[in-house]
């Protein structure tokens, strides 16, 4: 796949006004001037549940075709910032979103945007894996069948497992329900799936946690490979994994009023990861890399 139609296909499927010409002119500028292309830009994001903070004042760039870790301690806020990239808090009648989200240049908030589009666009794996109670094949062909796309579904189908490193395990089994694999093979499932809807970007919330080290391992690799064609952002508990995987770094802790009554998350620091893991600006993200504190 090259750039310019996965461009012109984000700007078209958002239901944007902008010709996607303008979007690409656009990029080719930014990118001539020597910065790497940014999919999301989180400008004063915060997200309150009810009168509730759980984030403030995010302001972040995240580039194409890179690994983007979450990381810091429980009740940061990391859910709740990377379900702000697909809307996902949508769905949660108490959660509101403030401030700016661009997603290619485009208020992903904006209201001709459809976020049923989006969340094609922006594919989600979550922790635990959620295969559909349907065959392996089914639970591929789903989306593309929703989404009336074109195309020989085996061909499809195909190509999905094959880019989620499953195609091996299973291409002898693709009747059988998608329940009977592996937690590990389920998540890559899950994967799989979210690719087979062509997305543009990858969320993954945790999506190591219920694994055994080589299921993790095999995750890892595969989100290495699949950064050649999507951005990817993963929250993670572990930060060798952070460490390992990721382009750039986010760190997050949670800040409390004087009378502890409310606590939200906030960016202590973003940057290349590297940098974050052997020398961060912040005396708190070394004592938390470090595992001193967390
Ligand atoms: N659906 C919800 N309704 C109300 N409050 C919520 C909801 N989801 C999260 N919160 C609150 O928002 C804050 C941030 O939670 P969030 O789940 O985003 O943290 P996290 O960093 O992902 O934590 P963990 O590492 O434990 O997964 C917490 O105070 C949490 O209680
Ligand atoms: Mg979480």
């Amino acid at each position: 796949m090259t750039d310019e139609p996965r461009t012109e296909r984000a700007a078209t499927r958002l239901g944007s006004n902008h010709p996607s010409i303008a979007l690409e002119a656009d990029f080719e500028g930014r990118l001539s001037a020597g910065t790497k292309e940014t999919v999301f830009a989180l400008r004063d994001l915060s997200v309150h549940y009810a009168e509730k903070p759980a984030v403030k004042h995010v302001t972040m760039d995240i580039r194409r075709n890179e690994i983007t870790a979450l990381i810091g301690p429980s009740g940061c806020g990391k859910s709740t910032l990377i379900r702000c990239l697909n809307r996902m808090n949508d769905l949660i009648p108490s959660a509101r979103v403030e401030g700016e989200l661009l997603y290619h240049g485009e208020d992903l908030y904006g209201p001709k945007v459809d976020p049923v589009q989006v969340r094609k666009l922006i594919g989600m794996v979550f922790q635990k894996p959620n295969p559909f109670p349907k065959s392996i094949y089914d639970n591929i062909a789903f989306g593309p069948r929703t989404l009336g796309m074109k195309g020989d579904m085996d061909e499809i189908v195909e190509r999905a497992l094959r880019s989620a490193a499953l195609w091996d395990e299973v291409k002898d089994r693709l009747g059988d329900n998608a329940y009977g694999m592996s937690g590990g093979q389920q998540q890559r499932l899950c994967i799989a799936r979210c690719i087979a809807v062509e997305p543009d970007v990858i969320l993954m919330d945790e999506p190591c946690s219920a694994l055994d080290p080589i299921s993790t391992g095999k995750i890892e690799d595969l989100m290495m490979d699949l950064k050649e064609d999507y951005s990817i952002v993963i929250v993670t508990h572990n930060m060798q994994q952070a460490a390992r995987v990721s382009d750039r770094t986010a760190f997050l802790i949670v800040e409390l009023t004087a009378d502890e009554t409310n606590r939200w998350g906030e960016i202590v620091e973003y940057d290349d990861t590297e940098k974050i893991f052997t020398n961060p600006s912040d005396q708190r993200t070394e004592d938390y890399v470090t595992g001193k504190v967390g």
